[in-house]
């Protein structure tokens, strides 16, 4: 069950207003306006904002900053407009609002949903004080593309992934229970952008998806379902095409799929401007055209462009627009603001507003960056710094003492990062800790390479901190090249050659090319941009306080060549295989080595694990079965076999060698992420159904199919694991 069915007394209030409400009226709560700072093209401002709500034609704003702006702009609409229905503030709070978690990459990098929650729930607290109500999050949008600036805002390649965060990030933010959002910590979440924006060719921000109805199904779907299943209050319509239809005027997706067979019944909201962007695309003939195609595809709310108030009483008069999806519309606007209890309670206390970080929510960021970093190399026993034996420490690098670590779509006004140079004065205050910059983070100035080269070579250990800006990932961020920008390889390069023990610490947003370094350097661990407490968590893992545990929730390319290269692809009919790669006429590149340079899944930690075969409760069940909803239980004896206590992410694949649709390689089911003492064993369990075993057909009715046969099953420490079991199913 999706959504509580709306309650009699909703229903009832629903029905009395629309009976009330004048067709400009209804379209009105239809609009929505920026209010003051743009984030696209055609920003709008206060005045034109507050005209409209005072007449009565205005359901929602976004971008209102501050509980008085919030208290002030609601006031006209309660107190001003003939009807006082309240307006619904939203905000992009995609990582935090004061307190900035790590990015949803990094986060996805936990392989645990936990961290995302708890990002949910502080976000939820500090925004709705705020006068916000609604956050145009969780982002779900599955991609294979790292040049794309917005695989930051989610969480990475893996459908399954993707689908467990997007329920944690949506309990987060609503809580347990979405027909009532009321709460003054929880706000309303935004499943987006549906659907398939990751699929943008060549990672173009807004560019072309042309997708089979399976692939739509088993890879960009999933996460989208999953979050309807757990009460997403809304869903954004996403910028590009689908298959040739653009996503805001695709009625099979957003009202066949997403509305009647999902049973959704909260808001479609816009992009920014995505609905009079059906003319450029080349599918709206002009503004009338644009908003009835968008309108009568299942879009209930437009965000910044105007054709549905503009345009709206024309079309319903010549009758190009159903009065009953008009009413629909306004209905799911109503239903939402009454959910969020803004009827009763439409203003903030001012005084409550919370204002700044807190201890205890910047400890909160803190532990989930430590979790969300991945240790993607450690030879010589380079890490953990033992505080004991580095006396002097060297800390170099562009983002060795930058507060710019926060990530794409930290909020105006949030606190900047803590450095991580600061990080590691505050964890090792024996040791002499140097810094030099060495050269900025883009451009040609190598002058401070030989005081970098100068202050490594004399210190016991040296950490350079290198990546990319926040500014070069996110929306509209989209890089050609994936290598460290600037002269940042040459700095790597000529502090290795000093021989004192070097450990990288990599900043960014999306997977970066490494091969030409990464040999050259013992350690590399991940940070991501890790957010305001990006320090003292980079200084956490570095010391073993914190023990290492995150996981790749993307394929590491060796070069921008390989791309799209992601663990879950389809099988072809001649893969590469390394047992004989001189075979020429078999899937693969002739002038670089088959492979990633990290896989999916792949992270270390500081000590070691063994993973015992898997025991199936049974090896063989029926379609039958799995359908009337039986399941299968896996079991992986886990043992931490090294001599420090640490965490590991058990992963359990599965695969479909011969089904009437080439299935993956390899489809993530299950994780686990557990901690376990030295010498420590024990089991982890995972369940198997037949969303699990089976998948989506070709067919735009929506099959789901499960198809007798084998299901390989493979359990590891990383997506790169051998079949273990085999589970038949006749
Ligand atoms: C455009 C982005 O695609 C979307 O994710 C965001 O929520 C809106 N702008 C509003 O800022």
């Amino acid at each position: 069950m999706p959504h509580d069915a709306t309650s009699d007394d909703h229903q009832t209030r629903i029905e009395d207003l629309l009976g009330r409400m004048t067709v400009e009226e209804k379209l009105g709560q239809l609009q929505q306006l920026a209010w003051a700072w743009n984030t696209g093209p055609g920003g709008g401002g206060t005045a034109d904002v507050e005209a409209a709500a005072r007449k009565g034609l205005l359901g929602s704003v976004l971008n209102v900053v501050g509980a008085a702006n919030s208290n002030a702009l609601q006031r006209i609409a309660v107190e001003e407009s003939r009807l006082g229905i309240p307006l619904v503030f939203g905000l992009d709070v995609i990582h935090g609002f004061h307190t900035t978690f790590p990015i949803p990459l990094a986060q996805a990098a936990a392989f645990d949903p936990a961290v995302t929650r708890t990002d949910g729930e502080v976000s939820a607290a500090e925004a709705r004080s705020n006068g916000i109500h609604w956050t145009f999050s969780p982002m779900m949008d599955v991609t294979h593309e790292p040049r794309w600036g917005r695989i930051a805002e989610s969480t990475g390649e893996d459908p399954y992934l993707a689908a467990r965060y997007a329920v944690a990030k949506v309990h987060g933010y609503q809580g347990g229970d979405p027909s009532d959002l009321s709460a003054p910590d929880r706000v309303a979440a935004c499943a987006k952008h549906f659907a398939a924006y990751g699929g943008a060719e060549g990672g173009r921000d807004y560019n072309t998806v042309d997708v089979s109805e399976q692939r739509l199904r088993n890879l960009y779907l999933p996460p989208f379902e999953a979050a309807v299943e757990a009460g997403a209050a809304t869903v954004m319509a996403a910028f590009n095409t689908i298959s040739g239809v653009p996503a805001h005027a695709n009625a099979h997706t957003l009202t066949g799929i997403l509305k009647q067979d999902w049973g959704f019944d909260g808001v479609v909201v816009s992009d920014w401007t995505g609905v009079r962007e059906l003319i450029a695309h080349g599918n709206a003939a002009d503004e009338a055209d644009a908003g009835r195609l968008a309108l009568s595809a299942g879009v209930d709310m437009e965000m910044v462009s105007t054709t549905f108030a503009d345009h709206g009483r024309s079309l319903l008069d010549s009758g190009a627009l159903r009065q009953d999806r008009l009413d629909d519309a306004v209905a799911r606007v109503l239903r939402l603001k009454l959910r969020l209890g803004l009827f009763e309670r439409p203003y903030v206390d001012e005084a409550a507003a919370i204002t700044a970080p807190s201890t205890r929510t910047r400890a909160a960021a803190r532990a989930a960056a430590g979790r969300c970093m991945v240790l993607l190399k450690n030879e010589d026993g380079v890490l953990p710094l033992d505080a004991g034996i580095v006396r002097s420490l060297a800390v170099v690098g562009p983002f060795a003492d930058s507060g710019d670590l926060l990530g794409t779509w930290s909020l105006p006004g949030a606190p900047e990062a803590v450095p991580v140079l600061r990080g590691l004065r505050e964890a090792l205050p024996d040791a002499d800790v140097t810094h030099a910059r060495g050269v900025p983070a883009d451009g040609p100035d190598t002058s401070g390479l030989a005081e970098a080269v100068a202050v490594a070579a004399a210190a016991d250990a040296v950490v350079v901190v290198v990546g990319e800006p926040p500014a070069v990932s996110g929306e509209a961020a989209v890089r050609s090249d994936l290598r460290l920008p600037g002269r940042q390889e040459e700095l790597v390069a000529a502090v290795a050659a000093t021989g004192t023990p070097c450990v990288v610490v990599l900043v960014g947003g999306r997977p970066l090319t490494i091969g030409a370094w990464a040999d050259r350097v013992p350690a590399i661990v991940m940070a991501w941009h890790p957010g305001i407490e990006a320090g003292p968590a980079v200084a956490d893992v570095l010391t073993g306080a914190v023990a290492p545990g995150g996981k790749l929730p993307v394929t590491f390319p060796r070069t921008v060549g390989q791309i799209p290269l992601y663990h879950n692809h389809e099988r072809t009919g001649r893969p590469y295989d390394p047992a004989t790669p001189q075979e020429k006429y078999v899937s693969k590149y002739l002038d670089i080595a088959d492979g990633p340079q990290f896989p999916f899944g792949h992270g270390l930690s500081y000590t070691t694990f063994a993973l015992g075969d898997p025991a199936l409760s049974r090896e063989r069940i029926t379609t039958d079965e799995l359908h009337a909803g039986a399941t299968v239980e896996v079991a992986v004896p886990v043992r931490n076999t090294g001599a420090r206590d640490g965490e590991e992410v058990v992963q359990l694949y599965v695969q479909d060698p011969a089904a009437s649709i080439a299935q993956p390689v390899r489809r993530l089911r299950g994780f686990r992420r557990i901690r376990l003492a030295a010498g420590e064993e024990r089991t982890v369990r995972f369940t198997l159904g037949a969303a699990d075993v089976g998948f989506w057909t070709n067919d735009p009715a929506g099959v789901h199919t499960v198809e007798p046969g084998e299901i390989h099953l493979h359990t590891g420490t990383s997506s790169h694991t051998h079949a273990r079991q085999t589970l038949l199913i006749t």
